[in-house]
């Protein structure tokens, strides 16, 4: 064999994980259909932001890449790190999956072995081994192995988390577990043997019970609004010298994991609604605050907002599936003028200054460190209207309010 090891898709998840195999000596091939993606690999370049990533894959060097699913096979362990989104409707897409399984099916050889290192229903691991036992008549287990190793690491902590967190493989038959196992076992992380459906329930809940627990304070905002309560101070409350408390901030909850993962459960859940009233809590956020300024500063139409930040979540370069989208759509449908400024992504958007000059309001969308602290709210209290109303569910400023207007709270923060 040519390789040691495939990875099939380079994004997010895949590429730091072929790059840090790379760099404990085993040989690697990469495969992408983004040819704007291998096309940056082949000169050395990382296609996104992963903290250390760049400097890591130039010391390791280029990866060998490809653009055909069938090449994985010129390797003996083959991972997939594809897409994995869920329908409107709620259920799995598993499209992107289908299609590298059938490009696949026909180079399987005894010897290989799958793992499903994507976000999956509860069964998909099942499915595929019975896929390939159907198609090609293979004893999975015995001649060709298939496991489900979860990819649990956030955005922006791959290396920091990669021989650390204990890496969960829920193998199909006798030996696949031991097999991927030992794959994985090169970043010095345990290997926690399990069955693939647990593997895949521990996965998806890993993100429901962020998903759940980022609602709570999501909601209790909005009680808040309603019973003209400040929720910074009622989350003081619930949580200070209380040994039980333990209640988040709010903020806005979603990226490509959390907004999708719930899907897999809920698609076949027992108590069908409940997951799915938590993803309406925290989608509906940006609605929260867009009616909350309507509120405060009537009407939006020809007001200027500036929207700080576009990425899902502090310090990534990634915005998809960030709430921030939704809310300058539910601005925009307000027919207010929006600005929108984030130092991080490859969107182009103004710069701070010209984003917050003469603006009406400031929404704090992603709490980036640029924005916090004192020195964030002196430049919009510099740059925009005397009266114009900041909106700030993180508390980046340490101000204790949601909404509140510059003036008020430039004196609030000035306090010893
Ligand atoms: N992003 C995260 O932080 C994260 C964390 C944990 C788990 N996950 C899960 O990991 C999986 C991958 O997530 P991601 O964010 O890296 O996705 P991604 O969309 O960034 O990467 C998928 C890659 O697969 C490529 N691809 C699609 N079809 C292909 C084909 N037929 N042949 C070759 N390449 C193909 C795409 O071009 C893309 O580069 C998902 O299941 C996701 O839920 C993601």
């Amino acid at each position: 064999m040519d390789y040691d090891v495939s990875v099939i898709g380079l994004g997010r998840v895949g590429l730091p994980l072929a790059i840090s195999f790379a760099d404990r000596g085993l040989r690697v091939l990469g495969i992408d259909n983004d040819a704007e993606r291998t096309g940056a690999l082949r000169d050395g370049r990382m296609p996104f932001a992963e903290t250390g990533m760049q400097e890591l894959l130039d010391r390791v060097g280029p990866i060998d890449v490809s653009d055909r699913a069938a090449d994985a096979a010129q390797a003996q362990q083959i991972v997939i790190t594809l897409g994995t989104p869920s329908f409107s409707h709620i259920e799995i897409d598993l499209s992107q999956i289908r299609a590298v399984l059938d490009d696949l099916l026909g180079h399987l050889q005894p010897g290989h072995a799958l793992t499903l290192r994507s976000t999956i229903a509860p069964g998909t691991t099942d499915f595929v081994a019975g896929y390939l036992e159907k198609h090609r008549g293979f004893d999975i287990g015995r001649d060709v192995f298939v496991a489900h190793a979860p990819e649990r690491i956030a955005a922006g902590r791959f290396l920091d988390e990669i021989g650390t967190l204990p890496c969960i493989v829920g193998g199909v038959g006798e030996r696949s577990g031991q097999v991927v196992g030992e794959l994985f076992s090169v970043f010095g992380a345990p290997i926690v043997q399990t069955t693939p459906v647990q593997a895949e329930l521990a996965k998806i809940w890993t993100n429901i019970l962020r998903y759940t627990m980022f609602a709570l304070p999501n909601l209790l905002m909005m009680d808040c609004e309603q019973y003209d309560a400040n929720v910074f101070e009622v989350i003081d409350l619930i949580n200070k010298d209380y040994p039980r408390g333990g209640m988040p901030q709010p903020g806005f909850t979603a990226g490509t994991c959390l907004r999708k993962d719930f899907a897999f459960s809920e698609e076949r859940s027992r108590a069908p609604g409940m997951l799915l009233a938590v993803s309406r809590v925290n989608e509906s956020v940006p609605l929260f605050l867009v009616q909350g300024m309507i509120r405060r500063m009537g009407p939006l139409k020809g007001r200027k907002v500036a929207v700080l930040g576009l990425a899902f979540k502090a310090g990534t370069d990634d915005e998809r599936d960030s709430l921030s989208h939704k809310l300058i759509r539910l601005l925009e449908r307000e027919l207010a003028d929006v600005a929108v400024h984030d130092p991080h992504v490859s969107t182009p958007t103004q710069s701070f200054e010209d984003a917050v000059i003469d603006a009406d309001a400031v929404v704090l969308a992603t709490n980036h460190a640029e924005f916090c602290g004192p020195s964030g709210l002196r430049r919009i209290a510099d740059g925009a209207r005397n009266q114009a109303l900041v909106v700030d569910p993180w508390d980046c400023f340490g101000a204790g309010q949601v909404f509140a207007f510059a003036d008020e709270i430039s004196a609030v923060t000035a306090r010893p």
